[in-house]
């Protein structure tokens, strides 16, 4: 059974680490505003195990224009999902994102937006995500897309 919970940045870095930064240092695992009041970071239980993280981060990107007419404090990005590889394929990505996605209406929030790995792309589309930019590189990190949902 997974379960769902608020966690703590530290406690999203040894999934951070092994799925995002594979082969890093720690402290690449660490992302600037993890300790700011507004985010929140979410851990998906295995028994008692963290076998998934996500980070919502208050944060605007000006160049999506379907959040151009939104205030910043309205706007949240996704950071560092990442589900440990024994657990990918198992609904536990989906019950981040639909738990965040909760959380984030119940704030008020009206948009989640982020950089989407290629591969997480369909991932994310299933979960009603949609494309908003051209493909672009993250260095060191691989290609991506912004992705957006309206809240
Ligand atoms: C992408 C990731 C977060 C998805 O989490 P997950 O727990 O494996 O996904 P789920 O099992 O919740 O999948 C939910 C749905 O998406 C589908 N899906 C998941 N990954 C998919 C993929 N790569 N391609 C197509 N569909 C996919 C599932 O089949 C499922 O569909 P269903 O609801 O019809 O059964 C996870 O695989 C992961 O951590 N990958 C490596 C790191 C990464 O890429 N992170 C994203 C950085 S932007």
């Amino acid at each position: 059974m997974i379960e769902i919970q608020s966690i703590t940045a530290r406690e999203t870095l040894p999934v951070r680490h092994k799925i995002l930064r594979k082969g890093r240092s720690l402290k690449d695992c660490h992302f600037a505003g993890d300790e700011l009041g507004t985010t929140f970071h979410l851990g998906a239980f295995e028994k008692e195990k963290v076998v998934g993280v996500a980070t919502f981060l208050m944060n605007k990107d000006t160049q999506l224009e379907s959040i151009e007419d939104i205030k910043l404090h309205y706007c949240y990005q996704l950071r560092g999902m990442a589900v440990l590889e024994t657990a990918q394929g198992k609904g536990v990505g989906k019950k981040l994102i639909t738990r965040a996605e909760k959380l984030l209406k119940e704030r008020f929030i009206k948009a989640l937006w982020f950089n989407a790995r290629i591969l997480a792309v369909p991932f994310y589309e299933k979960m009603g995500y949609q494309i908003a930019s051209d493909i672009f590189e993250i260095p060191s990190v691989g290609d991506h897309y912004k992705m957006i949902k309206l809240l």
